[in-house]
């Protein structure tokens, strides 16, 4: 095959009328009479490619009819603008050359469960809505980055291998290091506190290590997270700064990420109301939000609008098994319909986890008491009832790390904050402003039993030149789950570890 300029699908668009040569794997191939219409995968989108019987040679027009799934192979052709084909253009297809054949390529459109899936990960990956959520994570850790480095911050990396533990002993995976016991780490916070002290405002950014023995849909023992650090803040100084650096987040994806967003069914409209100022709740007031009688009201109201929404999935998965056993349906049809199948199973599981949930999670809400940390379920209350992110502060200071300041106005509670992602999502930030008192830091150390002289480093940051400082943390998987609409977080890294399984 003569070489011709060698394009992406995503660069098509200004390539009309010329003949490129496209490289990747085979999606799909839907042969009709004279035509093949087989469409490409090439890493940055997909391609309808139109082959003739006559425009190629027979031996090669019949190899490619019976090319298996994910088989490898260039194609050259005509660029044309096509609205039917999924990227807008089309190929009019002039010569092929077939790299390497795949046969029975394990993930098919028909349904998997999400244990094969992860079992088959390596391939997985290729799949339209792992892909779309892979685009969609580079994206949020690009605007992560642009955000900071815009905004005067300097990127400190922070240790893996750590002395100290910052959110916790109870939750370090120990290693170890040469026959000294050092911890994976759970935050590079207390480091970024020393550097803030240096550059005024820096953040991290990197693997972080949770040994949670929680088998959520939040929970990954191994996640990224994003904190920044700032000398010289208050707790509205860091409200304000984390509400602008998680709308320029979202604006980025929606910007750059349209088709992935509606390819994944994502809510956009949602997503364009997320805009300064976002609502702020203090923990005290959320905890009178979970026990008034409205509450329950409105989750009874959550139950009857689940219900009804199951019922209606459950005929639509009706009619489609109905339409499919008839039969006479086209191949494509029938891809489609299996396509439909499996996410309204999906949902419909989803659905009756909810269901089942509500009066358990409405229980737990009704016996809420002041003093106890937001549970789960607790934050996927309040975080249901705004359509904007929500800022809850000022937690008990018995529920919270022992790095929070004491509010000097009551001492029971910190000058701290969750922001819980809208419509039910939970938790994707917390942060806090830093105890920045040598005496009371050092309390508090003591009340939770840990070894002062191990913080001893940290302590000194209060005692040459302590200032008011404070800062957060962000977690990049539940972030793009929010975004994404994807139910659970393992879906929003390439490879996973969860607390009971590590697959590949
Ligand atoms: O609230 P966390 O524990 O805060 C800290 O680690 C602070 N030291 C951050 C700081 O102030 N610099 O965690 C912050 C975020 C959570 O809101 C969540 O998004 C994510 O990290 N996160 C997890 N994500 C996935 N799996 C887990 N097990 C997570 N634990 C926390």
């Amino acid at each position: 095959m003569e070489e011709h300029i060698k394009k992406t699908i995503s660069e098509l668009k200004d390539q009309i009328g010329k003949e490129v040569t496209l490289s990747g794997w085979l999606y799909n191939n839907r042969p009709s009479g004279k035509l093949q219409f087989l469409i490409l995968r090439d890493g940055s989108g997909l391609c309808q490619c139109v082959i003739e019987r006559g425009g190629i040679p027979d031996a090669l027009y019949d190899a490619l009819a019976h090319l298996g799934q994910e088989s490898s192979l260039s194609v050259t052709g005509t660029v044309r603008a096509e609205p039917r084909s999924p990227g807008g253009y089309e190929l009019a297809v002039t010569g092929t050359q077939i790299h390497g054949t795949a046969t029975d390529y394990p993930i098919t459109p028909k349904e998997h469960g999400i244990d094969f899936l992860l079992q088959n990960r390596h391939l997985h990956l290729r799949s339209q809505r792992p892909w779309c959520i892979g685009r969609i994570r580079h994206t949020v850790i690009d605007a992560i980055r642009r955000f900071f480095n815009d905004n005067g911050f300097t990127l400190v990396d922070t240790p893996i291998f750590t002395t100290l533990a910052g959110e916790g002993e109870q939750t370090l995976f120990e290693v170890d290091y040469f026959g000294q016991p050092l911890h994976l780490a759970q935050t590079g916070q207390l480091y970024l506190e020393s550097a803030a002290m240096s550059f005024g405002r820096v953040y991290c950014f990197g693997p972080t290590f949770r040994a949670e023995k929680s088998k959520t849909r939040r929970h990954l023992t191994e996640f990224w997270m994003v904190e920044p650090e700032v000398a010289y803040i208050d707790l509205n100084g860091l409200l304000e700064l984390a509400e602008h650096f998680v709308t320029s987040i979202v604006r980025r994806v929606l910007r750059d990420n349209r088709s992935e967003l509606e390819t994944l069914g994502a809510d956009i409209p949602a997503l364009e109301k997320i805009a300064p100022p976002f609502v702020r709740l203090t923990y005290t007031e959320a905890a009178d939000i979970l026990t008034h009688r409205k509450t329950k009201d409105f989750m009874e109201q959550q139950l009857a609008e689940l219900r009804d929404q199951k019922v209606k999935f459950e005929s639509e998965l009706a009619d489609i098994e109905a339409r499919d056993k008839k039969g006479g349906l086209k191949k494509w049809q029938q891809e489609k319909n299996a396509r439909r199948v499996q996410q309204l199973r999906s949902d419909i599981a989803e659905l009756e986890v909810k269901i089942e949930n509500n009066p358990k999670h409405a229980q737990l809400a009704a016996d809420f008491r002041w003093g106890k940390d937001l549970g789960g379920s607790d934050e996927t209350i309040i975080s249901t009832m705004h359509d904007k992110p929500v800022f809850v502060t000022h937690y008990p200071k018995n529920a919270k790390a022992f790095y929070m300041k004491a509010d000097r106005t009551n001492d029971k509670v910190v000058e701290n904050f969750d922001l819980l992602a809208p419509a039910g999502f939970g938790e994707i930030i917390g942060g806090s402003v830093r105890e920045d008192d040598y005496d009371r830091l050092m309390a508090r150390i003591r009340e939770e039993g840990y070894n002062p002289q191990h913080y001893s480093w940290y302590l000194d940051l209060r005692k040459y030149g302590s200032v008011p400082h404070g800062g957060f943390g962000l977690g990049v998987e539940r972030t793009v789950a929010w975004i994404t609409g994807e139910k659970h977080i393992r879906q929003c890294i390439a490879f996973p570890r969860l607390m009971d399984k590590v697959y590949l």
